[in-house]
């Protein structure tokens, strides 16, 4: 069933040839032509249906001082054309079998000047490019680094965009909706607090970047493959409406430190008539390497509670002790504190959320909190700030670790780094044996404030190494990883299967400190989950914060039904129900739904996809035949349609609908919801109404 076929076809140039080059996709709906101006600048232009979607775009890269820069006085040397089409099994994912299927360009130039080589290589798919720089080995190019890259990607009008401001610390913001002329006027108002942040541009925007034109082509830029170079920002010319790459620096105010033989990170752009491709694109992933992990049969998706949301909430404390104005790790004595009463993380109170998990089916429980340190965890750029071994006294890891398993449960470990990444790696190896000594098979670690070692950024090369490093250090124990408030995904998980989660978006967290915009999640999936799954943490029922904690006045700003709608439509292997115990008590039959959804699909179908406006997506359960359908709508009340035709011709389904009810509305009436059942067929058309900030589940389950 494999199929794996590659043809070369090699064109050797002599001095005086050709000085531009072309290339088709495999179903012919793309074209790109690469050339060389007089002063031998290289260029891409992207053409989609025959339209021009990238006018003619410089590349290269700028090098620091010591080095001539690899932008201009090319020639082309060879270019080599070839196709590749496979089909393989990623270990969890939105579907069981995806094919990588792609025409592509290889073209080597020679710097006349210094006789340096460098490769541009282009891929295109059926979705659209992804391009990138190779360095091979050679006498004339060794170590270098970089100044900027100066990739372009010259847009062909004022076309619409979902943007969140380029920043080297954070993306945990709100999207803003707006034509490319209007970014720089609305900067100031789309930059929201951070405990880290630091932009760069009024008009630089983060990727991946989702746009829309004129005349309806929706168009996404991105980058694959993200390894041992820095991230990529857009930085707009709004009078030109070209966008040009913009790298994340280092301390130093360098943007790369490179060795041949190497390659930059692939830049992508998709592009389609129908939203609904956007999202169905395996591009991403198809461009990153296959799985380096050999025996991946410890891995696997999970479904989890966590004591969390009463801290996040502010009902409880991650704190131990109010006693204590400072820590120091290994001399403060904490039993010698009185605890301040606020502590979650104790073992009775863990015992609960073990109990409730193992009674609703839960794969999974997250302690945060457990461990020495939280007094004093961030702004004061400390170093050595936790030891990710010592717990707090009134938390029995071992007594703990008994219970849950004789529960079933798995306790997930959470590493809050407070952005010290050197201490991190300091303990690393203690840390990943003291939770194989102890049962933890998936970790939670967050880079909360400032980087240390201080003037790096969360987003810069060496950074970025050190997440990859933990990732790779974590196979080596087996262990899973969802890293909050590290780099944005960027396929990786393709070859590194053990990272299954990712926060680098604006989470459910902030409904609990002040609310995030009622389209949030009708764009996440064109924006932050092109590169991978997110940990959203979905799942809040009580949407006034205020009876979680009087003290704070947030509201969740979505329907009851639509965060039912998130399990599905926000895929991620790695699924919370974020909510308390005692507010999902309230609600058992709409809870019903987060305990049915499955958390890895044989195959999905996007029915309906507006970014910003509404999505409607279809799955199909790895282990079943029954299906799930999730609708999360944005600010206007609408009706959806979801034509069943994707269910197996002659089978009978039951299907359970948790939708909006007629009066709901994120607002004024978000936890009204109503379910009703329904036989269903292949042949069924239904159309739901959903709020404003609603949304929808439907579960449906074979009839045998
Ligand atoms: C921010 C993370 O996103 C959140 O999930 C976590 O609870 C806090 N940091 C504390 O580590
Ligand atoms: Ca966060």
């Amino acid at each position: 069933m494999f199929k794996n076929f590659v043809s070369v076809v090699i064109l050797f140039l002599s001095f005086c040839s050709l000085q531009a080059q072309e290339l088709v996709s495999p179903n012919g709906n793309f074209k790109i032509k690469f050339a060389l101006a007089n002063d031998g600048t290289p260029s891409y232009q992207l053409f989609y249906k025959n339209k021009e979607v990238v006018k003619p775009s410089k590349l290269g890269l700028e090098l620091q001082k010591d080095a001539k820069s690899l932008l201009n006085d090319f020639k082309i040397v060879e270019a080599k054309e070839s196709t590749f089409d496979e089909t393989w099994k990623p270990v969890w994912g939105e579907e069981n079998s995806i094919q990588n299927h792609y025409n592509e360009l290889a073209i080597r130039l020679k710097q006349n000047t210094t006789d340096r080589d460098i490769i541009i290589k282009f891929r295109l798919f059926n979705e659209g490019l992804g391009f990138r720089y190779e360095f091979p080995e050679q006498k004339n190019l060794t170590y270098f680094i970089v100044k900027e890259e100066r990739t372009e990607f010259a847009m062909t009008g004022n076309h619409t965009a979902f943007w969140i401001p380029g920043d080297y610390d954070t993306q945990e913001y709100d999207y803003t909706e707006s034509k490319l002329s209007e970014i720089r006027g609305l900067f100031k108002k789309a930059v929201t607090d951070n405990a880290s942040q630091k932009q760069f541009s009024d008009t630089g925007v983060q990727t991946s970047l989702m746009m829309k034109t004129a005349d309806g082509l929706y168009i996404n830029i991105h980058e694959a493959a993200l390894i041992n170079y820095s991230c990529m920002h857009l930085n707009l010319d709004d009078k030109n409406f070209v966008f040009q790459s913009h790298l994340t620096p280092d301390a130093k105010g360098n943007k790369g430190y490179l060795q041949t033989p190497c390659v930059s990170p692939w830049r992508t752009i998709i592009v389609s008539d129908d939203a609904r491709d956007v999202l169905a694109s395996r591009m991403t992933l198809n461009l990153n390497e296959p799985s380096k992990i050999e025996d991946t049969s410890w891995i696997k998706p999970v479904k989890y509670v966590g004591v969390w949301w009463e801290m996040i909430t502010g009902r409880s404390s991650w704190a131990y002790t109010d006693e204590v104005p400072s820590v120091h790790l290994g001399v403060t004595d904490f039993t010698k504190t009185k605890p301040n009463g606020k502590h979650a993380a104790n073992t009775k109170h863990v015992k609960e959320y073990i109990d409730f998990a193992a009674l609703h089916g839960f794969d999974g429980v997250l302690v945060e909190g457990w461990n020495e340190g939280w007094e004093d965890w961030f702004g004061h750029e400390k170093d050595y700030v936790f030891d990710f071994v010592t717990p707090y006294p009134d938390f029995d890891v071992k007594g703990i670790h008994e219970y849950a398993k004789s529960k079933g449960i798995k306790m997930i470990m959470h590493h809050e780094t407070s952005g010290s990444t050197r201490n991190y790696e300091r303990h690393l190896d203690k840390a990943f044996k003291f939770m194989n000594d102890n049962g933890y098979e998936a970790a939670k670690t967050g880079y909360v404030g400032n980087i240390l070692p201080l003037g790096e950024h969360h987003y810069s090369q060496s950074i970025l190494n050190h997440y990859q490093y933990v990732v790779e250090k974590a196979a080596d124990y087996k262990i899973m990883i969802n890293a909050h408030e590290a780099v944005r995904p960027t396929g990786i998980c393709r070859t590194y299967p053990n990272m299954i989660g990712n926060e680098a978006a604006r989470g459910t967290e902030f409904q609990a400190f002040g609310g995030s915009k009622a389209n949030h999640t009708t764009i996440l999936p064109f924006t932050r989950l092109m590169g991978g799954p997110m940990d959203y943490t979905p799942g809040i029922f009580e949407t006034n914060i205020s009876k979680v904690n009087p003290g704070n006045n947030s509201q969740v700003n979505t329907t009851l039904a639509n965060q039912l709608g998130l399990y599905v439509v926000m895929y991620s292997p790695l699924q919370m129900a974020a909510d308390l115990p005692e507010n999902y008590n309230r609600f058992l039959d709409a809870f019903q739904f987060i305990k049915d959804v499955p958390v890895d699909w044989a195959t999905s179908k996007y029915l309906e996809a507006e970014p910003g406006y509404y999505l409607t997506i279809a799955r199909k359960d790895k282990k079943s035949n029954d299906w799930y359908v999730g609708n999360s709508n944005g600010y206007n009340a609408r009706t959806a349609t979801i034509n069943m035709d994707f269910l197996e011709k002659g089978k009978k389904y039951e299907a359970t609908i948790y939708a909006d009810a007629e009066n709901a509305d994120y607002k004024t009436n978000p936890q009204a919801y109503k379910i009703t059942k329904q036989k269903v067929t292949n042949k069924t058309k239904l159309q739901l109404k959903t709020a404003a900030g609603g949304g929808f589940g439907i579960s449906i389950k074979e009839i045998k």
